[in-house]
C-alpha cells in the first residue's frame, strides 16, 4: 500500500495528538492522548468496550467472536472518542495501533482501521508492541519521569508485567531498551487465575472473582506449591494441578471456596514478589514497576509494595484504570517512539508473536 503520509511529527513541535486503537484480544479500545511542551501526557479520552459477556458462556476468549465484534464496534468508538475530545480526524497527528502480540484476527481489525484513518487523513501511522504499552503504563501520569533532549525519559527499572497472556520480568534500561530476564514457561499468571476460577465454577475472567472470594479466606489454609526454578522464569501449571487434585478432597467446597482462593492467590503472589525482588537485586535496579491486568490485584500490589519497602526499593504500580487492556497505554508507547524519531509505514504488518526484546528505541 502506498499513500502520501505526513512525516513523523517533530518532538519539539509543541502539542502532539495521538489516537490509538487496541484490539489485541477481547477489549476494543480507543484513546486520544495529547502531549504539550514538557507537560505530562494528558489522556483526552480513553474508551474500552469489553466483550466479557460475549465470551463468558465459552469460559474464555473465542478469536472469531472477538474479531467480529471489534469490527462492529470500532468505528463507533473512534467517532465517540473524537467527539468526546472535541476533535476531528484532521486534528490528530498520528494514528497508532497495537501490532502484537495477540490474536491475529483481532490485531488485524485495529491495525487496519488505524492505517485507513492515517491514509484517509494523510497523517502519520505507527504500530507498537502491546507489552511495551503495559510496561510503560506506570509512567503515563508523569510519575518518576524527566524530560530529555528527545522528550520524555523513563528511569531504568525492573518491570513485572502480569497479564492474561504473559508473565515477564524485564530489565528496562530506557524506553525501547528491554532485556527480558524471565517469563512463564507454561501458564501466564492471569491464565492461571482464569483456569483455577473455571475449576471452581467462577465466571470468566477469573482473576477479579478469585480476589473477591479470597478477601474472606485464610491464605494459609491450604499449602499449595510455589514453583521456584533457580532462574527468573515462572511456572504456574504445577500450582494449577495442585488445586485440581485438592478439590475432590474438600468436603464442603462452597464454604471452603474463600480459603482455596486466598491460598491460591498467596501462592501466585509469593512467587511473583520473590522473583521480582531477586531480579532487581541481581540487576542493580532500585525501582520496580508493576503492570498488566493481574496488577489490579490488591493482595499482589500490597505484597510487592511491602517487599520493595523492606528492600529499600521504589515501587511504581500502574494505576488500576490502566492495568487491564486499554488504548491509552498504546498511545503513550507510541508517543515515546515518535519522540525518539520512529517512523511507521503503511506496509507494516501485524505480528501475533511480536517480542519485546527484538525492538529498539528507533524502530
Ligand atoms: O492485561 P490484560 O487485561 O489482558 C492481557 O493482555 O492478557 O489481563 C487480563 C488478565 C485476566 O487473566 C484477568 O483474570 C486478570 O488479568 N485480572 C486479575 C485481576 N483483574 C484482572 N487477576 C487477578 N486479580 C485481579 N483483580
Ligand atoms: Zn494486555
Amino acid at each position: 500500500m502506498s499513500a502520501a503520509l505526513q512525516p513523523a511529527p517533530e518532538p519539539e513541535s509543541g502539542a502532539l495528538t495521538i489516537l490509538a486503537i487496541e484490539t489485541s484480544c477481547d477489549e476494543s479500545a480507543v484513546a486520544i492522548l495529547r502531549q504539550s511542551g514538557t507537560e505530562p501526557a494528558e489522556i483526552l479520552c480513553s474508551l474500552v468496550s469489553s466483550q466479557i459477556q460475549l465470551h463468558r458462556s465459552y469460559g474464555g476468549v473465542v478469536p472469531e467472536v472477538a474479531s467480529r465484534n471489534h469490527s462492529l464496534i470500532l468505528r463507533t468508538l473512534v467517532e465517540n472518542a473524537l467527539d468526546h475530545a472535541a476533535l476531528q480526524a484532521r486534528d490528530v497527528d498520528a494514528f497508532v495501533a497495537t501490532r502484537g502480540p495477540g490474536l491475529s484476527s483481532s490485531l488485524l481489525v485495529g491495525h487496519t482501521m488505524a492505517k485507513a484513518l492515517a491514509a484517509a487523513s494523510g497523517r502519520h501511522f505507527l504500530s507498537v508492541n502491546h507489552m511495551e504499552g503495559h510496561l510503560l503504563s506506570p509512567f503515563l501520569s508523569g510519575q518518576a519521569t524527566s524530560w530529555g533532549s528527545s522528550g520524555i525519559k523513563i528511569p531504568p527499572h525492573l518491570a513485572l508485567i502480569v497479564s492474561g497472556g504473559h508473565t515477564m520480568l524485564v530489565h528496562a534500561r530506557k524506553a525501547g531498551d528491554y532485556h527480558i530476564l524471565g517469563r512463564t514457561v507454561d501458564d501466564a499468571a492471569g491464565e492461571a487465575f482464569d483456569k483455577v476460577a473455571r475449576m471452581l465454577g467462577l465466571p470468566y475472567p477469573g482473576g477479579p472473582e478469585i480476589e473477591k472470594q479470597a478477601r474472606a479466606g485464610d491464605p494459609e489454609a491450604f499449602q499449595f506449591p510455589r514453583s521456584m526454578p533457580g532462574d527468573l522464569n515462572f511456572s504456574f501449571s504445577g500450582l494449577k494441578t495442585a488445586v485440581r487434585y485438592t478439590l475432590p478432597k474438600v468436603s464442603n467446597l462452597t464454604t471452603r471456596l474463600p480459603d482455596i482462593c486466598a491460598s491460591f492467590q498467596k501462592a501466585v503472589t509469593d512467587v511473583l514478589v520473590l522473583k521480582s525482588l531477586r531480579a532487581a537485586k541481581e540487576h542493580g535496579c532500585n525501582t520496580i514497576t508493576l503492570s498488566g491486568g493481574v496488577s489490579c490485584n490488591e493482595f499482589l500490589r500490597s505484597a510487592l509494595s511491602d517487599g520493595c519497602l523492606s528492600d529499600g526499593l521504589r515501587f511504581l504500580p500502574c494505576p488500576s484504570r490502566l492495568s487491564t487492556d486499554n488504548a491509552a497505554m498504546i498511545a503513550f508507547a507510541a508517543l515515546l517512539k515518535l519522540q525518539s524519531g520512529a517512523n511507521g509505514s503503511l506496509s507494516e504488518d501485524i505480528d501475533p508473536n511480536l517480542s519485546l526484546s527484538r525492538q529498539d528505541s528507533t524502530s
